[in-house]
């Protein structure tokens, strides 16, 4: 192995004791291919165990915690008991590669197309409808009802359900999704945010939500987890509109769930080195570097965003970050991993190669997806 690469494949611990063979994890990526019901695919967990040999920890595509959760076609729940059987196959095919098995939870909010959805209705924290060109790519054009509170409840407690339904099927933990503008994070912004209760109104109440989860989920595993359990929280550091998320507003929201006791935050980024658009004094420094700043050790900060190479991943490195998360890599080249291990890093590959679905272990929905996407994937023009 390159002696270079060292620190990427080197082992670390987690704040709950948990040890990560090496510093490589999957991102979560949503591949549209599970039933309808719910439960995962053999296409969808066959790709999974295709990819678990290398990385440290497997962070699952996001699941939903209620059924007007929904927000893909082809997700896979984890709303009811139900799906403990399902959940449990993935868990599995993942563990038994050798990778941790993180479930992301998640409810879509104002973004769930309606058709998936029980009677259509679509909710979030208000009646604030997406706007196009938004954060996410795929906003349905719709007004959202605003939750009640005793509806809000019942989705901080669906959270802890669904976590405790995640320790039964066998999971390493939980990431809670409050990123890409779903429900989570449509409480944390002034744009889809215009409650007046508690938890609305300011910063610090639109930050009630997305704590309170934390704390639903820390109390689930401290009932039902035998063994160290991970939670995470993944973030989106900026939203485009205005009013809208801005760098400031995530350093505010980073510092307090810094103090939460959670194992690790993922930062939800297409570029590792993006620049802030607003609401920091330096527009030149990375978001990274004023997370890494605003963390300040105190807990594990996860980065990610186009990293192909091993040297794009040694780079990224050394600014810091304890952990990267590949996503797009990993399901181009399923081997990243190995092939730095075994000092083959020149046959890493970069672009997709269109021909070699079967190869790849790709379900059909991601496949087309992916291929009638020009852009969005090296070697898909
Ligand atoms: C096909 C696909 C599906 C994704 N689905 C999710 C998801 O379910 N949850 C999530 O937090 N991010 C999701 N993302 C974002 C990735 O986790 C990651 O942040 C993004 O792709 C940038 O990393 P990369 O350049 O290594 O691909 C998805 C990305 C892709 C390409």
């Amino acid at each position: 192995m390159n002696e270079n690469n060292e620190p990427l494949l080197s082992t670390f611990k987690l704040p709950n004791g948990v040890e990560l063979k090496n510093r490589i994890v999957m991102a979560p990526m949503t591949n549209f291919s599970s039933n309808p019901d719910g439960s995962v695919t053999d296409a969808e967990v066959n790709y999974y165990a295709r990819r678990s040999k290398g990385v440290s920890m497997v962070i699952t595509a996001c699941t939903y915690v209620t059924p007007n959760g929904k927000g893909f076609h082809g997700e896979f729940g984890a709303d009811h008991d139900g799906m403990i059987p399902s959940l449990k196959q993935l868990a599995e095919a993942i563990k038994e590669q050798g990778a941790k098995a993180v479930l992301q939870i998640f409810h879509g909010g104002r973004m769930c197309p309606p058709e998936l959805v029980p009677n259509g209705e679509i909710v979030s924290a208000s009646d604030v409808p997406a706007e196009k060109g938004g954060v996410s790519t795929d906003e349905p054009d719709v007004k959202p009802r605003a939750l009640t509170e005793a509806e809000v409840e019942e989705i901080i407690h669906a959270f802890g359900e669904t976590t405790r339904r995640a320790i039964e099927a066998g999971f390493d933990g939980v990431e809670i999704h409050g990123a890409n503008g779903y429900l989570i994070q449509q409480f944390f912004s002034p744009h889809s945010n215009r409650r007046e209760d508690r938890f609305g109104g300011s910063l610090e109440k639109r930050m009630a939500f997305p704590l309170a989860i934390v704390d639903e989920i820390k109390k689930t595993v401290k009932e039902h987890a035998k063994a160290p359990f991970i939670v995470g929280y993944r973030f989106s550091p900026e939203e485009p509109e205005t009013p809208g998320i801005t760098m400031g507003d995530t350093l505010k929201l980073v510092d307090a769930l810094a103090g939460k006791g959670l194992d690790y935050l993922h930062v939800s980024l297409n570029d590792f080195f993006s620049a802030p658009r607003r609401g920091v004094e330096d527009l030149t420094k990375t978001r990274i570097d004023y997370l890494l700043e605003t963390i300040d050790n105190r807990v594990p900060l996860i980065g990610v965003g186009s990293i192909y190479s091993a040297e794009d991943a040694r780079k990224a490195f050394k600014t810091g970050v304890p952990l990267l998360a590949l996503g797009r890599e990993l399901i181009i080249d399923p081997d990243w991993v190995q092939k730095v291990q075994e000092g083959k890093e020149a046959e890493i590959v970069t672009q997709l190669d269109k021909s070699k679905q079967e190869e790849l272990v790709i379900p059909d929905p991601l496949w087309n997806a992916i291929v009638n996407t020009p852009g969005w994937f090296p070697g898909v023009s």
